[in-house]
């Protein structure tokens, strides 16, 4: 098949951590037969410094041309002054790119691998068997309710508020995403809300229980979030799809990362209603360790691995990659998973680079005969 994709490397390690699943890419059409192109442009605090705002209009157009967007990621201290103005904050460039496409239903799977179970600061006990997905609505809530900021100095508002605000329809279209996924896992839903004191939450509450009835088949539960930043940790192997608005979903899926054993690990698609996609992983741009080859590029390459299957439809190859994550990774890991190798002399410690050569040799991700990958 034929696909255009754009690639978004951003900020911090995004370049690298692009780069990596980029080749992974590259090499899934080889041995597949398929025709990827890429086409690269600026988003986030290196677009600000090129052109003065954090999503360039020629971003912008590349997006709408593309199958797929692959980003890595924005930010860093060097526009963190939380007084700049929107334009000059790389973090809208991300929420404008979000809003303009309408990736509403934003996936965050988390999923403990045997070979990393020790991986966590939490008791290898308890993190045995956790395997959820966050769906976390993505252009509502918060983050795009209503906003003011009073005061003669618009760089020192006096007053400031946001709003949470939620229409039934997006409420509606997030939640039959998650019934839908839970449908193809164990059949779970845990729907966080704080309905005991917000009416957006309360509204959330009753579209959600609506949803549900359209899916007998699917167990579903109410959460208050508060309760439910605890059971994450409590009893985290008891979720399956986890259904949360803007600002919850946030929250728990960083805080869900750290069952994983490290934030590098994660990917994430942003979906909208027509299938294009945006794709990036968890983790943040970590400008501490910028260009030092020192990133994780697990999280990209599984993202990548979501834009063949979300967005391409392509299951086998998607599936093939993230089978040759869970190997590479019994045999190298990058410096965030140092700690976790307990001297185990068969696991290097590799750079950015080297932790990506040993992806793209694994057999699931080699030459076949047969056409396809994965088609062992
Ligand atoms: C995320 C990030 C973003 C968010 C920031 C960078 C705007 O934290 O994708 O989780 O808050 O949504
Ligand atoms: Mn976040």
């Amino acid at each position: 098949m034929k696909a255009h994709i754009a690639i978004l490397p951003g900020d911090g390690i995004g370049p690298e951590v692009t780069d990596a699943a980029r080749r992974v890419l590259e090499q899934v059409a080889t041995v597949a037969g398929h025709d990827f192109d890429f086409e690269t442009s600026a988003v986030g605090g290196e677009a600000i410094d090129r052109f003065d705002t954090p999503l360039p209009e020629a971003t912008v157009k590349s997006c709408t041309r593309a199958d797929a967007i692959l980003l890595g990621a924005v930010g860093g201290p060097r526009w963190s002054d939380p007084s700049a103005p929107e334009r000059r904050r790389p973090e809208a460039g991300l929420l404008e790119l979000r809003r303009t496409f309408g990736f509403f239903a934003n996936l965050r799977p988390v999923k403990v691998l045997p070979a990393l179970r020790d991986a966590t600061p939490l008791r290898p006990d308890r993190i045995d068997g956790v395997d959820l997905l966050i769906v976390r609505e993505l252009t509502g809530g918060l983050y795009f309710g209503p906003r003011r900021e009073e005061g003669e100095d618009p760089r020192q508002p006096k007053a400031a508020w946001d709003t949470m605000f939620y229409r039934e329809e997006e409420v509606e279209r997030v939640a039959r995403i998650a019934f839908e996924a839970a449908r193809g896992r164990r059949h779970k839903v845990a729907s966080i809300d704080k309905a005991n004191v917000l009416a957006s939450m309360r509204l959330w509450r009753r579209v959600v229980d609506r949803v549900a009835a359209d899916f007998p088949d699917v167990e579903h539960q109410h959460v208050l979030v508060d309760a439910a930043a605890m059971h994450l940790i409590t009893r985290p192997a008891d979720f399956d799809v986890v259904l949360a608005g803007n600002l919850f979903g946030d929250i728990l899926s960083d805080e869900a990362s750290v069952l994983a054993g490290s934030l590098g690990l994660l990917p994430s698609a942003s979906l909208s209603a027509t299938g294009k996609g945006l794709y990036e992983p968890v983790h943040g741009s970590a400008p501490d360790i910028a260009g030092q080859g020192a990133a994780n590029p697990v999280g990209a390459i599984l993202s990548a691995a979501m834009l063949l299957r979300h967005s391409l439809g392509l299951e086998q190859e998607a599936a093939a990659v993230e089978t040759a994550v869970e190997e590479a990774l019994g045999t190298a890991r990058t410096r965030d998973l140092a700690a976790v190798t307990n001297g185990d002399d068969r696991i290097r410690i590799v750079d950015t680079e080297a932790m990506t050569e040993e992806i793209l040799s694994q057999p699931s991700l080699g030459r076949r005969t047969t056409a396809g990958v994965g088609a062992v």
